[in-house]
């Protein structure tokens, strides 16, 4: 054989060998980076996880306050315990309770006051994820609560009905809290929820479901000890939960049910349906009802993401069961127990949503998402409290274009994949493009957290209507706590 020959093919195995090897190496640091997508990768144990517990319904809180038009609540930041896996106790956060919190629900236009009392022997802070109210009262990483004492934020509800949702917000230890259990629901009710035809009683035909995953040790604990890969993707567990329950059961009449999903996860995403891939009608997004009710057999949502759906159950008779579920795997079983006497019309019609006009948008900003690991950045930048990185005015309507360029290596394909979830505070946005294309008709209602694919481009139009400083960032929260996060000062 030709010498020069040999050596090529020396060369061209070695290549060959290189590039084998170093697939499985980023395999390792993070299933997903070698062009996989992360939202499908990593099996769960939910099929081997077998819990016949009965689907928890977190509380409504209590209004302490009689009066109309106003409302005031208590909560309290609590160390807890949990069974999730029967025979073991966890330790847990939770607000009211062991694990996540009671659902704090107000009406368009209340005053509300909230107290939170910090049980706990660290700092928290309890931010609305959604709600529009000024900086002060945000929750965010300025408004610390120390340990013992009480936070006492108030606001006017200046917004209509949403499902939003509370979390803390503590300077790089979000994560962490979020996934011990700190969590609630926040809804907002006005004449629309009230008049629409829809069901509304909570716990029967209105189902909130908080979907969440968890690592769990050999001893039930839930650990968050991230390792390298967790660092990269964010910190995905093993096992999903819906209010705190391994496939958990919930019992219905064959009537329409509401669900009001939230993604609580703090990395992962889903892509919530149901085992006959029935159809079923989304009519709200994060910031609320969406103008028609739309028609799809699958709903996608990032972490912090929500989503309102009514599926139809009355061709289902007494003793039939359905799954839903995430991509392949089962969440929970739906037992078909009673006959309904109901029977709704599921509305096409539900709310008027009046669109922005592109003519007044004064400004346009760019949020270049990147890096990896430890080192997410939003324009080059990792938070710093004290740095103001945008300024805008009030009631200005802004273009934001935001990008994903976080393909750090690029070249044959790896580090390719890591989709950041965008979100802003103290704003219901629009999107208006997705990749250069007008976006999926359940994006085009009102949001406060939105996708943006590796290499992908979402351009949305904010408006703000109250005043001081904010963030932005990715919602993923182990990026989050690297400080892939940002501040916006509103005047
Ligand atoms: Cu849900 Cu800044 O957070
Ligand atoms: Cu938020
Ligand atoms: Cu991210």
């Amino acid at each position: 054989m030709n010498k020069n020959i040999k050596w090529y093919l020396v060369i061209a195995v070695s290549v060959i060998l290189l590039i084998v090897y170093s697939g499985y190496l980023f395999t390792d640091i993070g299933r997903g980076l070698g062009g996989n997508d992360i939202r499908t990768e990593e099996p769960l144990n939910n099929d081997e996880k077998e819990s016949s517990k009965k689907l928890p319904i977190p509380p409504l809180l209590e209004d302490k306050n009689p009066e109309e038009g106003k409302a005031e609540f208590d909560l309290k930041v609590q160390y807890g315990k949990t069974e999730f896996i029967p025979g073991y106790e966890t330790n847990t956060l939770g607000y009211n309770g062991d694990y996540l919190g009671p659902i704090i629900k107000v009406n368009k236009g209340d005053d509300v006051k909230i107290n939170i009392d910090n049980a706990l022997d660290e700092p928290t802070t309890v931010h609305w994820h959604g709600l529009i109210v000024p900086a002060e009262m945000d929750g965010g990483p300025h408004q610390v609560i120390d340990p013992n004492t009480t936070w006492q934020p108030y606001f006017t509800i200046d917004q209509p009905a949403a499902t939003l949702w509370y979390h803390p917000h503590l300077l790089h230890k979000t994560g962490e809290q979020v996934y011990k259990g700190l969590a609630g629901l926040l809804y907002i009710e006005d004449e629309d929820s009230k008049e629409l035809n829809i069901p509304k009683e909570h716990g029967i035909n209105d189902i909130p479901l908080v979907i969440q995953d968890k690592r769990f040790t050999d001893n039930g604990d839930i650990s968050y000890n991230l390792n390298t890969r967790d660092l990269m993707n964010g910190f995905l567990g093993d096992t999903v939960l819906i209010n705190g329950a391994i496939n958990p059961e919930l019992d219905i009449k064959n009537e329409v049910i509401r669900f009001r999903l939230l993604n609580g996860s703090n990395a992962r995403s889903y892509e919530f349906n149901f085992s006959d891939r029935r159809e079923f009608y989304q009519i709200a997004s994060d910031g609320g009802f969406l103008k028609e009710s739309i028609e799809m057999d699958r709903v996608f949502l990032a972490p912090a993401e929500r989503a309102e759906i009514l599926v139809d159950f009355s061709d289902y008779s007494v003793g039939d069961k359905i799954t839903f579920r995430d991509a392949n795997y089962n969440l929970m079983t739906i037992n078909i127990v009673e006959e309904s006497n109901k029977n709704i019309d599921i509305p096409k019609e539900l709310v008027e949503i009046i669109d922005y006009d592109l003519d007044e948008v004064v400004r346009t900003r760019e949020f270049i998402m990147s890096g990896m690991g430890p080192m997410v950045t939003i324009n080059g930048k990792q938070m710093n409290m004290d740095r103001i990185d945008e300024r805008l005015n009030l009631g200005e309507l802004e273009e934001w274009i935001i990008t994903n360029d976080s393909a750090g290596m690029g070249g044959m394909g790896m580090m390719n994949s890591i989709p950041h979830p965008f979100h802003v505070h103290a704003v219901q946005f629009r999107v208006i493009e997705r990749n250069g294309e007008i976006p999926p008709l359940n994006e085009r209602g009102w949001k406060d957290t939105v996708m943006v694919d590796n290499g992908g481009e979402v351009r949305i139009l904010v408006k703000f209507s109250k005043k001081g400083l904010f963030m932005y960032h990715c919602h993923i929260l182990e990026h989050e706590d690297s400080g892939m996060m940002g501040q916006f000062l509103v005047e």
